[in-house]
């Protein structure tokens, strides 16, 4: 099983960003846990702080791996173009949220992923991105 997590702008600074809304761990050191947890994945991780990039590694894996764990962190709230995207690919995508954008400002609350999205997974801090594996599994 091949899945690919997908982090947008700002994700790159985990442990150092704002840790009392996304907790002081580094995606780095929680992504090898992920795989120790589960070996049976093929993983591979993606950031950028770029929308465009973003939409590329979709357009890229999404007609050949079986699920991609998408957060497009900002983009997700303004981004038309990474839900054409989503729209235009095979692979599912599980939109995942470390926050529970709902319980923040209204602009977080509107979603451009959600509607293209298999399903979607937030404010379970990091937590949310074993979840959203274990519903490929
Ligand atoms: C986020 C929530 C977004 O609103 C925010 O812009 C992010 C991170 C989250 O994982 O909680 O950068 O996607």
């Amino acid at each position: 099983m091949k899945i690919i997590i997908i982090n947008g702008p700002n994700l790159n600074l985990l442990g150092k960003r704002e840790p009392e809304i996304y907790g002081s761990a580094t995606f780095e050191d929680y992504y090898k846990k992920l795989q120790e947890k589960f070996p049976k994945v093929e993983f591979t991780y993606f950031q950028s702080n770029i929308e465009g990039e973003l939409i590329g590694k979709i357009q890229e894996v999404g007609f050949s791996y079986d699920g991609i764990v998408l957060n497009a962190a900002a983009y997700t709230h303004t981004s038309v173009g990474i839900g054409d995207a989503i729209k235009a690919v095979t692979t599912p995508v599980v939109e995942v949220h470390i926050s529970n954008t709902h319980k923040r400002e209204a602009y977080r609350h509107v979603s451009y992923i959600s509607p293209v999205a298999k399903g979607v997974i937030l404010g379970f801090g990091l937590q949310s991105y074993d979840l959203a594996i274990q519903s490929f599994l």
